[in-house]
């Protein structure tokens, strides 16, 4: 076994349509309905040993959430993370039909968010950009940049970023070297990975050697491997993942979580869990191991990357 640990991420949790395929859809799409499974989630989380919880300002209510339920829970020991870069732009408005989050990596947007999300502290450990991007200048912008160190400095928190795309691993080499005073900035990244996408296997690799805290989302795809019908181009991948579900009597997400952990190893392993059942599942990938050559198999089913990026950008929001 190793250090792995799996965290829970509020992008799911907070909103009522999100890009992950839901297959079972929700029963109540009210925020109060909403609020009181976050809390009872949450809850439930710490008490079956999760102490990691990442979100954003773009997941709804989520970060909201998450600061209501830490007020009413100080527990000493977790370990919060969030974003800032992006908000969120649908307001419930169920069947919005614009984009539910616009990013903006500006300075102002920087303090704006920060204003807010610092309540989470002492809880919170790692504030990060939401997606970095080469296009949006956020690397290159010396005030954003100065902003994050004078963070880090008067906080002790972790700087981190998420990064998506064909350019994860590019923005994952360019931001590491990245100083300010003399001072590596970002000691965080937090990158897609799972069966089908894991292109920065190496460069995540060197950073967990170099000490740089590695937090793995979408692990499972936004749900594209669990034999939607959408997604039949995946069956194979689904009949071999059945098989190991059935020898090591756990469902198909654990399969998927698991796979993240023995080829990867990161710090966390975010778990996407919007209810009780799915989440207690996602933590069965803690009680087994893949044989060297089960994880061999599974590594062939990695698809090209140009054409992951392309099927995740077409994702509807549910
Ligand atoms: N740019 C960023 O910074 C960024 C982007 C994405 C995610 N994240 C972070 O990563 C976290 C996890 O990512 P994610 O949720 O987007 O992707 P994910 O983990 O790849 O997707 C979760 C999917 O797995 C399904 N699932 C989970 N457990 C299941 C079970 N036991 N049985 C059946 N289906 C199951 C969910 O089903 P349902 O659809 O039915 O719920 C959902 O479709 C987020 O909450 C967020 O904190 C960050």
């Amino acid at each position: 076994m190793n250090n792995t640990k799996i965290g829970l991420g509020l992008a799911a949790i907070g909103r009522p349509q999100y890009i992950n395929l839901r297959q079972e859809s929700d029963p109540d799409k009210s925020e109060f309905f909403y609020r009181s499974r976050a809390f009872d989630l949450l809850s439930f989380a710490y008490d079956q040993g999760i102490r990691h919880f990442d979100t954003a300002p773009s997941y709804g209510k989520g970060e909201e959430f998450l600061q209501q339920w830490y007020l009413n829970n100080p527990y000493k020991d977790l370990s919060l993370s969030t974003k800032w870069g992006y908000t969120y732009m649908a307001n419930w408005d169920l069947g919005y039909s614009k984009p539910h989050e616009i990013k903006e990596h500006s300075l102002n947007k920087l303090r704006d968010q920060w204003s807010v999300s610092k309540s989470l502290l002492p809880a919170l450990k790692t504030y990060q950009i939401h997606s970095a991007t080469f296009e949006s200048g956020v690397l290159k912008n010396k005030e954003v940049l100065q902003e994050l160190h004078d963070i880090k400095k008067s906080t002790g928190l972790k700087i981190g970023l998420s990064a998506s795309g064909i350019q994860q691993k590019d923005i994952l080499e360019y931001a590491s070297k990245k100083r300010v005073e003399g001072e590596i900035l970002f000691e965080s990244f937090q990158v897609t990975y799972n069966i089908l996408e894991s292109s920065t296997h190496e460069i995540l690799k060197e950073l967990i050697s170099n000490g740089k805290a590695i937090i793995i989302k979408e692990a499972l795809a936004n749900g594209r491997i669990f034999g939607n019908a959408d997604y039949d181009h995946y069956s194979e991948l689904v009949i071999f993942m059945e098989s190991l579900a059935k020898k090591y009597q756990v469902s198909l997400d654990a399969i998927g979580l698991r796979f993240v952990i023995d080829h990867l190893q990161p710090a966390i392993v975010l778990s996407g869990a919007s209810n009780k059942r799915q989440l207690t599942q996602n933590l069965k990938a803690l009680k087994f191991k893949l044989q060297p050559k089960e994880l061999d198999q599974l590594k062939q089913y990695a698809v090209d990357c140009d054409f992951y990026w392309n099927e995740r950008k077409n994702l509807k929001w549910y």
